[in-house]
């Protein structure tokens, strides 16, 4: 289905995931029924989204939503995984406030999920100021902070030389993934602390556990943030915060093609080649899955863990070919 849709990226989203596009609800101006166009079966209904719905495993029956009540801060989502996460803890019933530096896309993830479910805050990460006001605005708009996710990040391109890497790109880097997650979990913490209640996500990835898998100064960020995650974690427990972090293996988002230079399904043909589970490609939708389990209630006991979705390649050396069946 991906790259023949004619209505743009939400029914791409929606239709890999479940084979259906599902329009918001405000366009239909009535909150019981929304519009399911079966696209496998070429089918249109008008109908109760409930039982429609409810039917392929959507949580729209309410006791199904796993954060119904929370309020949710996620910083980059206005784009790849921040954005799938903030649609997805929507759905789950959360209140979402989106905080980023693209404005315009922001607004449209917020305009996707509704006006009255969630809020944009322009929020550079790496200024303080902007991201206590993220947090602020947060709480004066929804009353508490329950979610915090630190997913706010960039990429460079790498260089095969440490020494062709120029100082200021490392420094930029570093002040994106380590100083910006640092300072949304300072005023996370500054709301959260006084409630005793809260859960803080951050996003790592393979790179947090491995070398040789990106630049020295992405490698780098992401140990970094694995490393506050467990530090953080340490501090906050006892106050019942929970404090851990994910770590993916590369998915096609705008961050993987502007450091790769290749994107859609050339990236994923590359990344999928290099993987250890084959007949399986990571999309924002694993890691947006894997951000609901770390801060939903099943993971009440859960904290300072880097949880790792690679599909088992940080734990393994290809280069030693212990496993080749001989008919492959
Ligand atoms: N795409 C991958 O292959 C991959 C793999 C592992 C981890 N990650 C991590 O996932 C996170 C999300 O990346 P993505 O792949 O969705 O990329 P993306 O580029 O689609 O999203 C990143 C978002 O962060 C925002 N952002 C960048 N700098 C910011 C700043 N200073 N302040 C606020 N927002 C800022 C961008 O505007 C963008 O909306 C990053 O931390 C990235 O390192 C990505």
């Amino acid at each position: 289905m991906r790259g023949k849709s004619r209505k743009g990226r939400m029914e791409v989203e929606e239709t890999d995931r479940l084979g259906i596009h599902r329009e918001p609800k405000e366009r239909w101006g009535r909150a019981e029924f929304w519009r399911c166009v079966d696209l496998k079966r070429n089918k249109k209904h008008l109908r109760k989204g409930l039982e429609k719905i409810e039917m392929l495993g959507l949580p729209w029956n309410k006791e199904d939503r796993r954060l119904k009540g929370k309020i949710a801060l996620i910083t980059g989502a206005a784009s790849g995984v921040g954005e799938c996460t903030a649609k997805l803890f929507a759905e789950h019933g959360a209140k979402i406030v989106v905080a980023d530096v693209q404005d315009q896309l922001g607004q449209s993830v917020c305009d996707v999920i509704g006006s009255s479910n969630s809020k944009y805050v322009h929020c550079d990460v790496t200024n303080e100021e902007d991201v206590k006001n993220a947090v602020d605005t947060t709480v004066s708009a929804y009353g508490k902070l329950d979610i915090m996710f630190c997913n706010a990040g960039i990429a460079d391109p790498n260089k095969a030389r440490i020494m062709d890497v120029e100082k200021a790109d490392f420094q930029r880097l570093l002040d994106v993934n380590v100083l910006g997650v640092f300072l949304s979990m300072k005023h996370a913490a500054r709301v959260m602390v006084p409630a005793r209640a809260g859960s803080i996500i951050s996003m790592a990835s393979l790179a947090s556990n491995i070398g040789g898998a990106a630049s020295h100064a992405y490698c780098c960020s992401k140990h970094a943030v694995a490393g506050l995650t467990k530090n953080l974690a340490a501090e906050l427990g006892q106050f019942g915060i929970r404090v851990n972090c994910l770590s993916p293996y590369a998915i096609d988002t705008p961050l993987s093609t502007r450091s790769v230079g290749l994107k859609d399904e050339a990236l994923e043909n590359l990344v999928s080649s290099y993987a250890n589970l084959k007949g399986v490609t990571l999309k924002t939708d694993d890691v947006a899955n894997a951000a609901l389990f770390l801060v939903s209630e099943e993971a009440k006991y859960i904290s300072g863990q880097n949880l790792h979705i690679d599909g088992g390649l940080g734990i393994m050396n290809s280069s030693f070919g212990l496993f080749k069946y001989p008919d492959n």
